[in-house]
């Protein structure tokens, strides 16, 4: 498992592995196992004697993981699952509770490179956006069907793109032409929405980067089924147990502050980070997808018995 042959590094590797001290024989759940980045490392600290549960709902992510860690020394058990179906998925591999629950939210550079896919607007591609093939409805399905102001509404509130009402109008428009079907048309439309040149030096990011993670985050109901997640955590997790969430953004970081802000009140957690960790310089040079980056830990309390 040392090594990388994919190239692919796991974001504040460094930092989970501090923070989340695995020791052997603990039972880890991965919930966003990816290429399984954190999952070796997770594997490595479990040694011989515990048990690591990764689910993802992508396939071809699951064979990567699968792949990697076929030399583990740990019972390891991979799923295609949603984390939002935590309960399910525990019960189906018989165990009632784990001592970590890890999620790294988001896409995987992988996912996000295959033009197929239909994530990327650098490169062109069907308008899908699915990270589980299961799911019935593509970012081409909203583009072209959902109404202007519901449109202008998943663009604001899921990424909070400002020009959200001036991009669905001109998105509007065009598919009155014809239906709006690859990514690169799509980002088209919204560059010229937004009347900037994305090859102009003066735009730092792309002009369709808040629209195209909007349209993600509706087509895989990102923040409900992370919600979903939260609400259950607690309910699977040993005392001691701990509970980290790695966010790119603050629509999804904000969610986890939340929850955990308020369940330390109730006194189920105890928070570990009173600030995200980010990443350190070198990481942020070497890896530009952990610039946005931020890891929240938080400790399962024992639950109080009644008198
Ligand atoms: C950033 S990648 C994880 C990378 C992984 N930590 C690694 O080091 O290889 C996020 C992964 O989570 C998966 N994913 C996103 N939302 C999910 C959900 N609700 N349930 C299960 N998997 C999900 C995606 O398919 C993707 O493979």
């Amino acid at each position: 498992m040392e090594g990388d042959p994919l190239g692919h590094t796991p974001v504040l590797a460094r930092q989970v592995c501090e923070l989340f001290e695995v020791r052997p024989g603990e039972t880890v759940l991965d919930c966003t196992v990816g290429l399984g980045g954190h999952a070796c490392l997770f594997a490595e600290a479990l040694a011989d004697t515990g048990t690591l549960i990764g689910i993802d709902v992508d396939p071809e992510s699951l064979d990567v993981a699968r792949e990697r860690l076929s030399q583990a020394g740990c019972r390891v058990e991979l799923l295609q699952a949603n984390f939002a179906e935590v309960r399910e998925v525990l019960e189906s591999v018989d165990v009632s509770r784990v001592d970590v629950v890890f999620a790294d939210l988001g896409v995987s550079s992988p996912q996000l490179d295959m033009p197929a896919r239909g994530f990327s607007f650098q490169r062109d591609g069907p308008l899908d956006m699915r990270m589980d093939p299961r799911l019935t409805v593509t970012a081409a399905d909203l583009v072209n069907r959902l109404k202007e102001r519901e449109l202008s509404d998943v663009l604001y509130y899921n990424a909070q793109e400002m020009a959200s009402r001036r991009i669905s109008r001109q998105i509007c428009q065009v598919r009155r032409e014809g239906r709006i079907t690859t990514t690169a048309r799509l980002a088209k439309v919204v560059a010229d929405a937004l009347k900037v040149d994305p090859e102009s030096r003066k735009s730092k990011i792309h002009p369709a980067t808040r629209t195209f993670q909007a349209l993600r985050m509706e087509v895989n109901s990102e923040i409900q089924r992370l919600e979903q997640l939260l609400a259950v955590a607690p309910d699977v997790l040993n005392p001691q147990g701990r509970i980290g969430v790695i966010a790119f953004h603050s629509v999804e970081d904000k969610p986890v502050k939340m929850d955990f802000r308020r369940r330390k009140a109730e006194g189920v957690y105890s928070i570990l980070t009173k600030k995200p960790v980010v990443a350190d310089t070198d990481e942020r040079r070497s890896n530009p997808r952990s610039r946005s980056a931020k890891l929240r830990v938080a400790v399962r309390m024992p639950e109080e018995r009644p008198m």
